[in-house]
């Protein structure tokens, strides 16, 4: 696949079929996302890949927790976006919720969709990602660039993948079933597997701005 075609066909998959990828294709997706940059090579990175009855285990634990209302408690909190940003959310969900055919005020619909999206959109598998808490925010920028490149790889094997900050709202409960120590701050999460095609979900479409509207040229 062409690097332009591939960037552009990646979309979060919020479906999938229950077969699960084999380890191997797990491995060397991983693989090949460790060539991405990093800040002086530091490769801050560190990744739970997460399968099985842990993963069904990690789910109910998850979707229980958001089920009784505790309310999230991420490593790293996020205010609440101004406007601008507000603005575009709400426009992802009011499409998201087009497509899947849920009401405005249907609270309930709503619910069940927050509560699938905390069990990974029941994907096979899951990847949750972690890094040395004496780190700075740079390496934050490394994760991120880890993130997309795992996306980007897992194109090549037929793969779909959704990053989620949703599923890293209960840190606890990822330390305890993932023995991920206080030391580590966890960062997000990808749910991955084989797009199920079906799933209305995967016909979204999230629109971006145009180029003007980001870009400041000088010396141009
Ligand atoms: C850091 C990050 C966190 C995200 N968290 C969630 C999430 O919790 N649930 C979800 O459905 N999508 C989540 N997404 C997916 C975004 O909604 C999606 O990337 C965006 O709408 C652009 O759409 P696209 O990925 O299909 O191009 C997240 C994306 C990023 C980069």
């Amino acid at each position: 696949m062409e690097i332009a075609e591939a960037i552009k066909s990646r979309k979060s998959i919020r479906g999938f079929l229950p077969q699960p990828v084999p380890k191997d294709v797990l491995e060397e997706v991983l693989r090949l996302a460790s060539h991405s940059p990093s800040a002086n090579n530091r490769q801050p990175w560190e990744v739970a890949v997460i399968g099985g009855e842990v993963l069904k285990q990690l789910k109910q634990a998850l979707f229980e927790a958001a089920k009784s209302g505790i309310p999230p408690d991420h490593d790293i909190p996020e205010p609440p976006p101004p406007e601008l940003y507000l603005n575009r959310s709400r426009d992802l969900a009011r499409r998201l919720y087009g497509i899947l055919g849920i009401a405005r005020e249907d609270r309930e619909a709503r619910e069940q969709w927050a509560l699938l999206r905390i069990r990974f959109f029941d994907a096979p598998n899951a990847l949750i990602f972690y890094q040395d808490r004496r780190l700075g925010l740079v390496s934050l920028l490394d994760i991120g660039l880890f993130l997309q490149s795992i996306m980007l790889a897992a194109l090549a094997f037929g793969l779909g993948t959704c990053p989620e900050t949703s599923v890293v709202s209960y840190p606890k409960i990822l330390r305890r079933i993932l023995n991920i120590p206080d030391e580590k701050i966890i960062v997000g999460g990808i749910a991955i597997g084989y797009p199920d095609w079906q799933q209305p979900a995967n016909k979204l479409e999230s629109p971006r701005e145009p180029l003007e509207s980001f870009t400041r040229w000088h010396g141009f």
